[in-house]
């Protein structure tokens, strides 16, 4: 499976208008995967799987679990995964993340990649949280959404900054995790366990 098909990929959602990872973002997740060696990722957000074949493609024995809470989208990428010849290794379930069917038969969750509604945050963080593996990475996207900032954003925005604003803060704060932002794309946030 060649850069060109994942490129198709890439267009074919955004001619849709379905949002993906900035560039950025996946080179910043692929390169988190490799360097953190984990045998099993978790997306919460996969919509037609772009990032999660991404790094699929990139790290070959990974086995990757995407949520897609589109019963459409999550079927669309699994049609994906199987031309991408990923199929055994990687799977997305039509479900919200924070419904998932836990523990995993893929085992431990090495790393946690979270792009879904930005609501939806720290409820997903919660629901993984327990089984996460020691040294496990958590990277959320769009973590900085809006600069963060209540008062210059429009209205119809204001609740999901507050949302927002309130999971980087219980991150931060929590034990047992190193964590740090950075102003990449939106922002992300990378919280590392540190702690069994
Ligand atoms: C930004 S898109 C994901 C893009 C994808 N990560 C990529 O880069 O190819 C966000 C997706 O998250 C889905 N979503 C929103 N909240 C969710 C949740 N709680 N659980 C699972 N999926 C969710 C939306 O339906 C949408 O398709």
């Amino acid at each position: 499976m060649s850069e060109a098909t994942l490129e198709r990929l890439r267009s074919l959602a955004m001619a849709r208008g379905i949002p993906i990872v900035s560039q950025s973002c996946a080179r910043f997740l692929e390169q988190m995967v490799k360097l953190s060696r984990i045998d099993v990722l978790v997306e919460a957000g996969s919509a037609i799987g772009y990032s999660a074949l991404r790094v699929a493609l990139h790290t070959p024995d990974l086995k990757i679990v995407g949520y897609e809470k589109q019963a459409k989208l999550a079927e669309e990428a699994t049609l994906h995964a199987g031309q991408f010849k990923v199929a055994d290794r990687v799977r997305f379930v039509a479900q919200p993340a924070e419904s998932a069917a836990l523990p995993l038969p893929e085992g431990p969750i090495g790393g946690l990649f979270i792009d879904a509604a930005k609501a939806s945050y720290l409820n997903i963080f919660e629901t993984f949280e327990p089984y996460l593996a020691p040294g496990a990475f958590v990277l959320a996207d769009n973590a900085s959404f809006k600069g963060l900032d209540p008062e210059r954003a429009a209205p119809r925005h204001r609740r999901l900054i507050e949302r927002m604003q309130q999971f980087n803060e219980r991150l931060l704060a929590r034990p047992g995790y190193d964590v740090a932002r950075y102003d990449i794309g939106d922002g992300l946030l990378l919280a590392i366990k540190v702690e069994d």
